[in-house]
């Protein structure tokens, strides 16, 4: 438990988090926000430790610009993070109060949260239920948040994403085999999508189109009879069969891929391998894009402060970064529409969809 220091008239005090899971540019976000309210506004910063468990433990680190200076391209979050809202504490209505009572305590103006669905819908609810002014960054390598175009994390796992399929073209070609690639995604097929045609595989799979075997099984024998002799089949860790999605049970993650694992080497008479990307697709570096955006974001976010404009995230609209209501962010996730440009493109290029 850290000690918060005597309050100062008149400076501004802001608490920063990052909460659920890591993805790339959380530091380049951090350092935006740190350096937009120490350096531009004279306020002071404080970072909770591990998410909201950090809020509600009152373990807090004040950052001062040397401790942001040469993070942009740093992957992870300097101050941690966690999943789970309560924690430790016990009950939801225990966390709520414990929140409130630190950020009190602290003499906290504005709290800018970093995080995903479970954190925007966390964020909202401090906002509603314990009055916090909060505004919200949208992070996920997922891409699924509503109310925003993008997520920064989105272009750094896409790139590890192609890339990796990059490097199994030339081994898959060697062999004459069927590389199955699992990426993650949760329940939202943009991190298949987009690596799938970053990285131009035969298959992809998504949990927004249910997929065929028959299908499937057709799309890489294809590869065989134009001479390729080698597939590339992308599995989002949501996918599901359409036999699957139409009984109605929820599809646990890896389902999929487990299955076509199981199935593909003989209903193809192809040697099948498998590749799960999954935490390496969160880790390292952050690109220059999502750096940028990360950037642009945490700016933002300070304008927002000063204009204590709350209970907002900050969304991507086009070439406009707007303040959304954390009412229109929670929820279910933001799949992928079935005529979007990473679908119809795939499409195009003769990807196969499984449908
Ligand atoms: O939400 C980001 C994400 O990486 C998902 O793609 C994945 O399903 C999940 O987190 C993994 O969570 P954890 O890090 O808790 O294993």
């Amino acid at each position: 438990m850290s000690t918060a220091p005597a309050r100062r008239e008149r400076t501004r005090r802001i608490g920063l988090l990052t909460a659920g899971g890591d993805c790339q540019a959380l530091n380049p976000a951090l350092r935006a926000l740190t350096l937009g309210a120490t350096i531009t506004h004279g306020w002071e910063v404080y970072g909770f430790k591990d998410g909201y468990l950090g809020l509600q433990e009152g373990r807090f680190m004040r950052l001062m610009p040397s401790h942001v200076t040469n993070i942009q391209g740093l992957g992870g979050t300097i101050i941690g993070t966690g999943r789970g809202q309560s924690g430790a504490v016990g009950s939801i209505e225990e966390a709520t109060a414990r929140c409130r009572e630190v950020y009190d305590d602290l003499g906290l103006s504005t709290l800018i949260c970093l995080g995903g669905d479970g954190t925007q819908r966390f964020a909202r609810h401090l906002h509603e239920n314990a009055g916090l002014n909060i505004i919200t960054l949208p992070k996920t390598i997922d891409n699924d948040i509503r109310g925003t175009d993008v997520t920064f994390g989105f272009d750094s796992a896409t790139q590890i994403g192609a890339e990796a399929i990059d490097r199994l073209h030339t081994t898959a070609s060697s062999h004459h085999r069927v590389m199955l690639v699992e990426v993650m995604g949760r329940d939202a097929g943009w991190l298949a999508a987009a690596s799938a045609l970053a990285g131009g595989a035969d298959v992809a799979l998504v949990p927004e189109i249910p997929y065929q075997l028959d299908k499937v099984v057709a799309a890489v024998n294809e590869d065989v009879e134009r001479g390729r002799a080698y597939s590339i089949v992308v599995v989002a860790e949501g996918a599901m069969s359409a036999e699957r999605a139409a009984s109605g049970e929820k599809v646990r993650a890896h389902t999929a891929v487990m299955e076509l694992i199981d199935q593909l080497p003989e209903l193809t008479g192809a040697e099948v391998r498998l590749t799960t990307l999954g935490h390496v697709m969160r880790g390292g570096s952050p690109t220059s894009a999502d750096r940028i955006l990360a950037t642009q974001l945490g700016a933002r976010a300070i304008e927002l402060a000063v204009a204590e404009i709350y209970g907002v995230m900050v969304a991507v609209h086009g070439a406009e970064l707007t303040p959304v209501p954390l009412t229109e962010v929670g929820g279910a996730p933001r799949c992928v529409p079935l005529d979007h440009p990473l679908l119809t493109s795939l499409r195009a290029v003769g990807t196969a969809l499984g449908d």
